[in-house]
């Protein structure tokens, strides 16, 4: 959703900015825009549509001079794209200029006093109201004014700050949207993530709710609520600029799914000592996995897809029910639990509103809470009880696949650990499957390497209006990820089937020639969905199928095959997934799509 970028040093502030906006784009917008302070006068330039359309206005930044600035991309919550409706807002004599990410839930009644008071406002967003009411409570004090607001404000908000004023400070402040602080040499930054200022700095400050940092050139001071001084302490970025950047590849997204051989292999080693599943971020837990009665699973997006599938392998592995919940769900339904309950939740970015809000939902009712997440000291790390990170690295394509395949992974470790716990498992079962963990990053690569082959195939579906995909149990799960991957990207329609349901209603969709995609890794279920295969081709449907190497009877039946390498039948999904994310890629890019910034998607919702 929304990017901020802020700078304050000896260059000029603009190009940096223009600069750091590009790197959020994967974030997904609709508009983009600038304030840039010379001194004396802030100048703004704002425009719907791309980044470049703002980079051409003004000439990379060039006819934005000045050493102070913010930048912003904003992705419409209140009010269409439009001029008006960008970012930065600004009071009427523009001597406050402000981006924000998130939404104030109660600006129309704010709005309204500020109208009173004789305001006037030029867009529809809520963001102005903060502008506005900035220049009511500014009287000589910037940190003053913006702890006023923040008593006032009730939402989400990741703010920059510039006042004409404090010529020497740019302002930053957050509550439940990302914000962190770049602490460079003779120049600072703020920025929504991480690769937003990896060039300039690895050195970051992670702000948290309610507080305030006032950036200067040389110096970052930091208040709480009441207006005292706290300390923070400084983080160092380790992973690589390269991580955050194409490396030759079209799109982020076949990079990032090339990486998942390597991100599935960092992301169980922490994991296995000694031919053991070990959970340090556990070994103090106050959880007896022996006595667990349940265990629930929240999350939104892919990251729910990843859990529907640690269901299956962890009530087959641990004999646990598992009940999988999407968080936008789950925070309102009232669920039912307690003391002794197990809430595990899974996201990338560790900041989407609804799962985060899951998390508080679930602590509120006693239960502990254990959080998957990829973004390293982001706010779901600090509010879960317990944090398992998975060791994608940054992902960028709004599209997951390789953080995705890393929540697969931990997932399938909590279920060894679990089934061990309950002693559903023997020894040799146990040992048996961490070798067959340990051989998936090169399965991995070998599907991958096949990738040619699928991209034939997707070329020709590139004018497809639907396509179905369908399979039972973890199959089923796989299907519904690989519809997601599909319809996220090259906006044909995809639905996924559990394939004994398509017969009540869904099969009568099926036309001469609608590609149905089938999954079958579960060996026991193999000729059930054979039935269902036969159902659909005998209705004109053409089916790929995604199945384990040695099974030839499959092309008995299905027009296309593709084989995934032989593991055992709780790790399928980490294989059949990747001709799935890899044939949605091609189709996309086939239509001549940005695939990394699919249309009116976000990569981290940090709105609910
Ligand atoms: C967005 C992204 C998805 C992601 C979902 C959940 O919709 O486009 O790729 O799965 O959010 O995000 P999270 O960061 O919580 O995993």
């Amino acid at each position: 959703m929304c990017g901020i970028v802020g700078y304050i040093g000896k260059k000029q502030a603009a190009p940096i900015l223009l600069d750091g906006l590009s790197k959020l784009e994967y974030r997904g917008y609709d508009s983009a825009g600038m304030a840039v302070f010379d001194g004396e006068n802030i100048k703004i330039e704002k425009t719907p549509g791309r980044l470049k359309v703002l980079e051409e206005t003004t000439h990379g930044g060039e006819l934005m001079p000045g050493m102070i600035g913010i930048g912003h991309t904003r992705w419409a919550t209140h009010g269409v794209p439009s001029t008006e409706n960008a970012h930065p807002h600004f009071n009427a004599s523009r001597s406050i200029a402000v981006v924000h990410n998130g939404i104030i839930e109660n600006y129309i009644k704010l709005k309204e006093k500020m109208i009173k008071r004789g305001y006037k406002f030029v867009s529809d967003t809520d963001t102005e109201v903060l502008a506005h009411m900035l220049d009511y409570y500014y009287k000589g004090d910037p940190v003053e004014a913006i702890i006023k607001v923040m008593h006032r404000v009730e939402g989400s908000y990741a703010l920059g700050i510039i006042f004409t004023d404090c010529p020497d400070d740019v302002f930053a402040v957050r509550k439940d949207s990302p914000l962190v602080i770049g602490k460079g040499e003779g120049e600072n930054f703020i920025a929504s993530d991480v690769p937003a200022i990896l060039k300039y700095t690895r050195n970051v400050y992670y702000i948290q709710n309610e507080e305030i940092a006032k950036i200067g050139t040389d110096k970052i001071e930091f208040f709480n609520i009441d207006a005292e001084p706290i300390e923070k302490e400084l983080h160092r970025v380790e992973w690589d600029m390269n991580a955050a950047e194409k490396g030759g590849y079209e799109f982020f997204m076949m990079k990032e799914m090339m990486e998942q051989p390597k991100v599935i292999r960092d992301t169980f080693t922490p994991h296995i000592k000694n031919n053991e599943i070990v959970f340090d971020e556990l070994k103090d837990a106050d959880i007896d996995f022996s006595k667990l009665t349940s265990l629930h699973i929240v999350a939104c997006g892919s990251a729910y897809h990843a859990g529907f599938t640690g269901k299956y392998v962890i009530e087959k592995m641990a004999r646990v029910p598992v009940y999988v919940d999407l968080a936008s769900e789950f925070r309102y339904r009232n669920p039912i639990l307690g003391e002794g309950d197990v809430v595990v939740l899974i996201s990338q970015s560790g900041e989407t509103a609804d799962t985060k809000a899951a998390i508080g939902e679930a602590k509120a009712k006693g239960a502990k809470t254990i959080a998957i997440v990829n973004a390293k000291g982001s706010s779901m790390t600090r509010e879960a009880d317990y944090t398992i990170y998975t060791e994608a690295g940054p992902e960028i394509s709004v599209a997951t696949t390789k953080a995705y395949s890393a929540q697969l992974i931990i997932l399938y470790m909590l279920a060894i650990k679990l089934a061990e716990e309950k002693g559903t498992l023997k020894e040799d079962e146990k040992k048996q499957l961490i070798s067959d963990l340990l051989r998936l990053p090169e399965q991995v690569e070998m599907v991958l390497n096949n990738k040619e082959r699928i991209q034939k195939f997707a070329n020709r579906y590139i004018a497809a209006k639907d396509i179905f995909f369908i399979g039972r149990g973890i199959d089923y799960a796989i299907a519904i990820e690989g519809a997601l991957k599909l319809k996220e990207i090259s906006y044909i329609h995809a639905e996924a089937y559990a394939a004994g349901e398509l017969k009540h209603g869904t099969i009568s969709l099926i036309e001469e020639n609608t590609l149905v995609n089938a999954v079958l890794t579960q060996e026991d279920l193999y000729d059930k969905t054979i039935s269902n295969i036969r159902e659909v081709k005998s209705r004109g449907a053409f089916v790929m199928a995604v199945t384990n190497l040695g099974h030839t009877k499959i092309e008995e039946v299905a027009d296309y095959v593709v084989y995934i390498p032989e593991t055992n039948k709780y790790f399928t999904n980490t294989l059949a997934i990747i001709p799935l994310q890899l044939f949605g890629y091609f189709v996309s890019a086939g239509k001549g799509y940005d695939v990394d910034h699919p249309r009116n998607l976000a990569k981290s919702v940090t709105v609910e």
